[in-house]
Parts: C-alpha cells; structure tokens; sequence
C-alpha cells in the first residue's frame, strides 16, 4: 500500500500541492485528475522522490520513503512520462534492458524479460528489438515506455499523461492494454490524467485536485453520483454524467434472454459502448455474447435506460 500523509510542495511563494493524503492499495489503480498546473505531476514526482516534499510522509508497505535510497526506490518504481521519454539512440532492447542493467541483473535474464514484455504488448521480439524509436508507431513508443518502466518487476508504476499523445482509437486500444497488463502483474499504479473519462476507465480511486489541494478521493461511482464539491461536479460535467455512469457498469448487468439481429456486442463491453453501438447502427437491440463468444442473450436500449435509472 502506498500513504500519501499530508504531503506539500511548496516553490517560493507557489503552493504546488497543499496538504494532501490519500492511501492507494496494493495491486489498484488510482487516477489523479485535474486541469493543467492544479499539482498532479509534481504529487506524482514526490512518490519516487524526484521531487522532495516541502512537508509531510510517504510511505510504501509502512516504510518512509526518505529512508530508502534512490535507486533503490526507482528500481521498485516504474515511472512513464509524457512523450514516453525513450532514449532515440538506443534500441527498443536496449531501452528496456536501463533499469535492470542499472540494478546489475545477468544479460540472460535481461534478455528474457525484455522477449517476455514485448510478448505482452504484442511486439514481436525478432521484429522489434532491434528498432529505434523513431521506427516506431506512436502507439508502440508509448508500449515500449510502459514496457521500459515495468522492465525491473516493479511493484508500483507511476504514468504522467502516458496517452496523451496517442490518436482516440489507438489511446483507447492502450488504456485497454494497460488495464490486462496492471491485472496480469498485479502492479499498484497511479496514473495521472486531465481526462475524466479516462480516470474512470482505468481508475479503482480517483483524485481531484484543484489548485494543489485534494477535492475528493472516491470510486468513480461515488464521485459520479456525489461529487463533493462544485469544481468536481463541473469537471464530470451534468450533460456528460449519465454516459459516464453507463461506462460504468458492463453489458452482462442488463442481459435479457431473446434474440436480435445483426453484430453481437461482448458481454464485458460497457453500456456505454452498448448504447453508442445502437445509435450508430440504428438498433435498439443487440445480441450479447461471451467471452467464448456463444451467444448468451440480448441487451435492448429500455434495459439501458432501466440500468441507467437505477444508478442515479
Ligand atoms: N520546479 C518548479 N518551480 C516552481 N514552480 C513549479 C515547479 N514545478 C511546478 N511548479 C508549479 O506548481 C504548479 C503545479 O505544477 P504541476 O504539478 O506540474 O501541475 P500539473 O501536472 O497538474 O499540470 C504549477 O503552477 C507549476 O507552475
Ligand atoms: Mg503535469
């Protein structure tokens, strides 16, 4: 588990971060929201002790971080930056071989994991370990960052805006990625994001911060449905609440038994998708399928609005 306890940075006469606590438990994720200078980047920094806390403790599994020394506390850190950060002279191997040759692991075993992550994220080792950065898609940069930060087995993983350069669809597909790999691993991450839709795609708990103070540490849930403060409610926004709380819940809740035409929709997709599906293809009712992909019965757009009604 990581404490955040009472942590402030202060620059001058700028208050970066304010006073904030929060725990994240071991193996969640936690999303920090919030518009741009508001202190997500530097909260995230004082984890890893990039930054140091003007005031205030972090703990990790009960130990201060100021007593572990810094490259001990980057080898359990994996930490992805904006722009994924990738050295352009070094190979995709040589990339994710930095931490654990810093750590001093044996060539074979580097040579193993960096075969093994670039399995995870569908990279083929012979085709890409030995490419540049610069012979890679946007996309793949940002799996090879991801893939360079969990290189050393880290327990924890911090990302500062990892998709925010990524076209929609590919983002989509690597926040999807991402959610099997923090599950696969089991990894604790804290994942900062000025999007909200992203904080409630990926995050178990969510941080709003505003101004470098703390507005709220819920589930999105709690946070869609009892926003404690007026900036919370404005950064959901009303217009937007009722899909966000759709993205919430899967397909599987609102399965009827019967039948309806066309393309099937997996049960572990969101109502949201669900919904959107039958708006763009002009259904109001789609058949439902496993993971197994057997049919298992229909979602309809009155069960949505049913589902949707019950949330509120
Ligand atoms: N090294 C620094 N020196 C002075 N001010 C800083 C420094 N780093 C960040 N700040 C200020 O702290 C505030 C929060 O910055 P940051 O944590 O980067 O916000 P965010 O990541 O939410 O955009 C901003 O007003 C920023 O200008
Ligand atoms: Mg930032």
């Amino acid at each position: 588990m990581i404490e955040i306890d009472a942590v402030s940075k202060i620059y001058g006469a700028m208050t970066a971060v304010e006073t904030v606590s929060f725990n994240v438990e071991a193996g969640t994720v936690a999303a920090i929201v919030g518009t741009s200078g508001s202190g997500k980047t530097t909260l995230l920094r004082m984890i890893n002790r990039l930054v140091e806390p003007s005031s205030g403790a972090i703990r990790i599994d009960g130990e201060d971080t100021r007593t572990v020394k810094p490259f001990e506390l980057r080898r359990r850190i994996g930490y992805v930056i904006q722009g994924y950060g990738l050295f352009p002279h070094k190979t995709v191997a040589e990339n994710i071989a930095t931490v654990p040759q810093l750590v001093g692991w044996e060539r074979a075993r580097i040579d193993q994991r960096i075969n093994e992550l670039l399995d995870v994220f569908q990279l083929n080792p012979a085709e890409y370990r030995d490419r540049l950065p610069s012979e890679l898609s946007g996309g793949q940069q940002q799996r090879v960052g991801v893939a360079r930060a969990l290189a050393a087995e880290p327990h924890i993983l911090l990302m500062d805006e990892p998709f925010g350069a990524l076209d929609p669809i590919i983002r989509n597909k690597a926040r999807d990625d991402l959610s099997a790999i923090q599950k696969k691993f089991g990894t604790t991450v804290i994942l900062v994001t000025h999007d909200m839709d992203e904080a409630i795609q990926l995050g178990d708990m969510i941080a709003v911060m505003d101004g470098g103070r703390l507005l709220q540490y819920d589930t999105p849930q709690n946070i869609l449905l009892h926003p404690a403060h007026p900036f919370v409610a404005d950064l959901i926004g009303q217009n937007e609440r009722p899909f966000r709380l759709l993205s919430l819940a899967p397909v599987s809740t609102a399965v009827e038994s019967g039948d309806a035409e066309g393309a099937p929709v997996a049960e572990t997709a969101t109502l949201r998708d669900a919904f959107a599906e039958m708006l763009w293809s002009r259904r109001s009712a789609l058949p439902v399928v496993s993971a197994r992909n057997e049919r298992i019965g229909r979602v309809t757009m009155d069960a949505i609005s049913r589902r949707a009604a019950k949330m509120q």
